[in-house]
């Protein structure tokens, strides 16, 4: 339409004078991923952030990606269409909490997911992403404890596959993926029996998924728990004709791009996250034109956060 390939262009026009970088996780609507300069997961675009020679990053996901951004690039202006722009499972665990559970195991290697707050990874050894949860968990020696945070289900995923006893796991979640359950997978793996599974490791269903596979209702090769960046590569590998997608729906937008030749269907289609809507085309225009709101990060905590986000980038595909 018309209307959308102005704003496109008009996007696009006030990026290349404010020297700005535009960067959209896989959730955003579709028009935001289509007028940026990279989409990808969470760990793709921390490190697109480092190393981009743009004076300005404007990040078109939730907060704590437009702070890590920042704590990578302190020199650069980091903006954010909608500071508001939250996320539950950033917000399941407290500093006070975290504190509280290091006391408990002094000594341990404390990793945790990107999904936290700049406060949260200052308390941090390593950061990880779900494309390299497994790595930087592998990464630590064995005799190590490990206090990892603060999502179960991807905790319960790392500690299954690497067997390791002494990992402790938060007992938070995103309320997105939480809602993806292993009965609705179940059933709809029932329903399309010839479909591949992407699981996200975030899902409340990612044990069913393993389950699935490991009881044979489902051959093993075709149940994969992937990152949503791992997602999009694995579509692009895939001879499969169906596609069960078990993630927040803006996915099934890159999955369509990368492989128009599947049909991919979600598992849930109402698994939207309401922050990750929170970014609008009106909204990004906005930030260009009015260069807000602008990302800060106390320059102590980033300092203190930035040894463990900078492991994440260096760790893992
Ligand atoms: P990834 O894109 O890194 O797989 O993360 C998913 C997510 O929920 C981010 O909020
Ligand atoms: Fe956070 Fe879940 Fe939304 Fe991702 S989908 S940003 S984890 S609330």
């Amino acid at each position: 339409p018309e209307g959308l390939q102005a704003w496109a262009e008009e996007v696009r026009d006030l990026a290349r004078r404010r020297d700005a970088v535009l960067l959209a996780h896989n959730y955003q609507l579709p028009e935001i991923q289509d007028v940026a300069d990279h989409t990808g997961d969470s760990l793709a675009l921390s490190r697109i952030a480092a190393a981009s020679s743009a004076s300005t990053i404007v990040f078109c996901g939730v907060h704590f990606m437009a702070e890590t951004a920042k704590i990578l690039a302190p020199d650069k202006t980091v903006l954010i269409p909608d500071a508001a722009a939250g996320c539950s499972l950033a917000d399941s665990i407290t500093v006070d909490q975290l504190r509280a559970w290091k006391a408990e195991h002094p000594g341990a290697v404390v990793v945790s997911y990107v999904n936290t707050t700049a406060a949260i990874k200052a308390e941090t050894d390593i950061c990880c992403t779900s494309s390299n949860a497994i790595d930087v968990v592998a990464s630590i020696p064995a005799d190590r404890e490990v206090l990892f945070l603060p999502d179960q289900f991807l905790g319960a995923h790392v500690r299954r596959t690497l067997k390791r006893e002494n990992m402790h796991v938060w007992a938070g979640e995103c309320h997105v993926h939480a809602g993806i359950n292993g009965a609705t997978l179940t059933q709809q793996a029932k329903e399309h029996p010839d479909a591949e599974l992407f699981v996200h490791p975030e899902c409340g269903c990612a044990t069913s998924a393993l389950y699935l596979a490991g009881s044979g209702a489902v051959p093993e090769d075709r149940v994969k728990i992937l990152s949503t960046g791992g997602m999009v590569d694995a579509a692009r590998a895939s001879k499969a004709k169906q596609v069960l997608v078990a993630t927040e729906v803006g996915m099934l937008h890159q999955l369509r791009r990368a492989a128009p030749e599947i049909e991919f269907r979600a598992v849930n289609e109402r698994a939207s996250c309401r922050y990750m809507k929170m970014i609008t085309p009106e909204k990004l225009l906005r930030a260009l034109r009015e260069g807000r709101d602008e990302v800060h990060v106390d320059p102590e905590l980033a300092a203190r956060g930035r040894a463990a986000v900078q492991r994440m980038i260096e760790i893992g595909q």
